[in-house]
């Protein structure tokens, strides 16, 4: 069920440099949300178009998302105080299918990928599964959300500064044996990469894809994306509304 909806803001605060986290009351779209679904939210007068914002956490009515600083809409976004209102649409699009993921998932979020994976592996442990989750991030500065993440969580920085010195897909390469499944979110050669992983394990993988939006429910094909179709030639899906999770084979890379 879709929900659009004036939502009075609770909290907005800064997580790092750029990055924020912005908590609603909106118990229509927090009680219908699932893992890897996003919401629509209009963005101030000026930004005619919405801006899709992945679900972080949704927990007795409240809806947190957190994002980082791009342009016009976000940064109108960062400025929300408390009493504020901001109309949100959703739950929407097609997010994780948590049962094909067996009962040890892992999650794993490279840079704004990673609010996502933290609702998917809420929701994993919620239906009786024991997730892990490989968190990536381009310094410690940009380290976000990693104590939120209440199950055994490897962050990892590219330049060393923090946790593991290495990418994602090094240490998903060490666990992948004891994985039942991988979500995943985050740039798309870091998905296409731990596609592999996972296909060379004999793994499930679903994976988090982005483009850019105009209406965000199917209408108007800006967010066209190339999928295999069962018998290997290109077919075209929309990112809105059959995705944005697909399962990672069905992925035209
Ligand atoms: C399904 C989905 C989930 C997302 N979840 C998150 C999240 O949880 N946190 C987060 O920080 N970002 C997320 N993004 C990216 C976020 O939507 C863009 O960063 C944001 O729309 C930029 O808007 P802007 O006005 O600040 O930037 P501008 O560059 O000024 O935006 C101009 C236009 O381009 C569109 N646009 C620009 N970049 C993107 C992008 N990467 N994806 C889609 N549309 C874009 C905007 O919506 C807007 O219509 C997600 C994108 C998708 C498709
Ligand atoms: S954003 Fe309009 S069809 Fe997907």
């Amino acid at each position: 069920m879709r929900n659009s909806k004036l939502c009075t803001v609770l909290d907005c605060e800064k997580l790092a440099d750029g990055l924020f986290s912005l908590v609603l009351d909106a118990p229509g779209i927090a009680g219908a949300a699932q893992a890897g679904q996003f919401v629509h939210l209009a963005c101030g007068e000026g930004n005619m178009l919405r801006r899709p914002i992945s679900i972080c956490e949704a927990v007795d009515g409240k809806l947190r998302v957190v994002f980082q600083v791009k342009g016009d809409g976000t940064k109108w976004l960062s400025e929300r105080k408390a009493g504020d209102t901001v109309d949100a649409l959703g739950p929407l699009g097609h997010g994780y299918d948590l049962a094909k993921l067996g009962e040890k998932p892992v999650f794993v979020g490279g840079g704004i990928g990673v609010p996502p994976m933290l609702y998917s592996m809420q929701c994993a442990r919620k239906a009786g599964a024991q997730p892990s989750a490989i968190l990536g991030f381009r310094s410690k500065g940009a380290v976000i959300l990693e104590q939120d993440f209440d199950c055994p969580t490897t962050a990892c920085t590219d330049d060393g500064s923090y946790g593991v010195h290495g990418f994602v897909t090094d240490v998903l390469r060490e666990q992948i044996a004891r994985a039942t499944g991988v979500a995943a979110c985050g740039p798309k050669p870091m998905l296409r990469a731990i596609a592999e992983i996972a296909k060379a394990a004999g793994v499930p993988c679903q994976v988090s894809l982005e483009e850019r939006m105009g209406c965000g429910i199917g209408a108007c094909l800006v967010c066209a994306c190339a999928l295999k179709s069962e018998n290997g030639e290109t077919k075209y899906g929309h990112v809105c509304k059959d995705g944005p999770v697909f399962d990672a084979e069905e992925v035209q890379w």
